[in-house]
């Protein structure tokens, strides 16, 4: 079975910041492992550039709603690497061949009875593009995600009826438990399915930036149709001359922060069942950064710069904050301090350490010969279990979990340094091969958790597994090996230096 992956296109209103690193990178790791396991991966990342929220952000500039978008999707497809996010294409709304198939499909919807001419009045916030609900007004009237005052919009446009899923809905979250994860969110999206769904309107009249409606060129789709279909349009176009579509669909894992929760566990299954496609194996979200107490967004400015933290501590130290701090899933506090402490204690002294010292050692007492003989059982035992959890609990999106899977064993590679004490066995002639047995399995144990922590932290697992005289970071190679290669290891530079 292929392994598709996705994360939310960003809107193009603004400037990448850490909340959109933060969801690609969790898209990254998942990718990279699948990868290491020798899955047939595709990860696909992009930008959703039409509709109200870039019209408003443009006129606000006073540039088009093209400029801004060719702007600022350049800075959010630069964002890619440098994270070293290896994603298989990068998909813009506003590509020609992404609004065809938009064109297309709800064409197809259209002539499937499932969309009429209606009239809708409601409360309305223009940076969602969303009519709210009873449920989901603030106090005053007031946005809950962004904090602003609603309008009450009335419209006549296209209409879609969600309301004739809601059975549908209710079968699909009840065959398919794990459909929506963690369990708080299944239950927050079931719920608002069973407090009985009204139909929403999938076309503005008022608007021009966006895709026309081919049987009614005077309005264009509302945003969020245009925006969640592409994770099927992008597969048609993303490698020239073929067409993915059936090679990689239903995606495996479709990653989400709980702000655009309903958008894709009600509305979007609700699109791909009526266009006759399948829904997304799994829906995963996860919870906001919070700076100073309160969501990290552009409406609010308190945004921590992804490039200034990278230019400083590196994209593998910002990758293993942004999957270490937060239980993914929750919310959690990020900060500078934070950074700088994670940075210092876990890659710089529990890891870096931990491989300069065992490398140096081999390389002092050995000539940088790994000895070629039989490793300690004991910590054998202790850390020929962690490509398993590991995996499982990649399996199940728990990227932070699987880390503190992988932290453990260092942490007790650390304490064997210390129980062993090679500095002293080195000192004596007649305890030269416990030191042999000490090193190689230090060597080992290293090179295990390399391989386990390269989906995270590619870059300097990437030198030192070549540090370590080795080139394998497949999957298979994260199983403990009870005997030493005798391979050549050395010279490694510090991996984590002071910023
Ligand atoms: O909603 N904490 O785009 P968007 C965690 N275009 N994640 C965060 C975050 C934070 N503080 N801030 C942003 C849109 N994110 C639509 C999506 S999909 C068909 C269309 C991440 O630019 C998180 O993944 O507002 C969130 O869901 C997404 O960015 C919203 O990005
Ligand atoms: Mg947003």
């Amino acid at each position: 079975m292929s392994y598709y992956v996705t994360t939310p296109i960003y809107y193009v209103n603004a400037q990448p910041h850490l909340g959109h690193a933060y969801t690609t990178i969790a898209a990254d790791v998942l990718a990279r492992h699948m990868r290491q396991r020798g899955e047939d991966v595709f990860f696909l990342t992009g930008t959703d550039e039409h509709g109200e929220p870039v019209a408003l952000a443009a006129e606000a500039e006073g540039v088009s709603p093209k400029e801004l978008a060719d702007r600022n999707a350049a800075r959010f497809e630069a964002l890619m690497p440098r994270i070293e996010a290896t994603n298989d294409f990068f998909i813009r709304t506003s590509d020609p061949r992404h609004t065809e198939a938009v064109r297309e499909l709800m064409v197809r919807i259209h002539e499937a009875g499932h969309i009429y001419k209606g009239e809708y009045e409601g409360l309305y916030c223009p940076r969602c593009a969303d009519f709210k609900t009873a449920q989901e007004v603030g106090p005053g009237d007031t946005c809950p995600v962004h904090g602003i005052e609603l309008t009450v919009e009335k419209e006549e446009n296209w209409f879609f009826r969600l309301s004739a899923f809601q059975e549908d809905l209710e079968r699909l979250f009840d065959e398919q438990p794990d459909f929506v994860r963690p369990p708080e969110r299944r239950n927050e999206a079931l719920s608002f399915i069973r407090s009985g769904l009204r139909d929403i309107s999938c076309s503005r009249s008022g608007l021009t930036w966006g895709v026309p409606v081919p049987w009614d060129e005077s309005q264009v789709f509302y945003v969020w149709f245009d925006a969640l279909l592409n994770y099927v349009t992008a597969l048609r176009f993303a490698r020239e001359g073929e067409d993915l579509t059936s090679q990689y669909w239903p995606a495996a894992v479709q990653l989400i922060g709980k702000d655009i929760l309903k958008f894709h566990a009600v509305y979007w299954p609700a699109i791909l069942m009526a266009a006759g496609l399948d829904v997304p194996r799994s829906l995963i979200v996860h919870g906001y950064l919070l700076m100073d107490g309160e969501k990290m967004s552009k409406s609010l400015g308190n945004v921590l710069d992804p490039f200034e933290v990278m230019d400083r501590f590196g994209a593998d130290a910002l990758r293993f904050y942004l999957m270490r701090e937060v239980q993914f899933g929750a919310d959690g506090t990020v900060s500078t301090e934070g950074f700088e402490t994670r940075y210092s204690t876990e890659l710089a002294n529990d890891f870096g350490n931990l491989a300069s010292r065992t490398v140096a050692m081999v390389e002092r007492w050995r000539d940088g010969n790994t000895p070629a003989v039989a490793h300690d059982p004991v910590i054998e035992a202790e850390l020929s279990g962690v490509a398993a959890e590991v995996a499982a609990f990649l399996d199940a999106v728990e990227p932070t979990n699987a880390l503190e899977a992988i932290w453990k064993r260092i942490r007790r590679l650390n304490r064997y340094v210390e129980e062993t004490a090679p500095w002293v066995l080195a000192k004596d002639e007649a305890e030269s091969q416990r030191l042999d047995q000490v090193l190689a399995t230090l060597i080992e144990g290293v090179r295990v958790v390399t391989v386990a922590l390269h989906a995270f932290i590619p870059v300097s697992t990437g030198t030192l597994i070549a540090a370590l005289g080795e080139d394998d970071l497949s999957w298979r190679a994260a199983t403990w090996r009870p005997v030493g290669t005798g391979s050549k290891v050395g010279p490694l530079a510090p991996l984590f230096p002071k910023p």
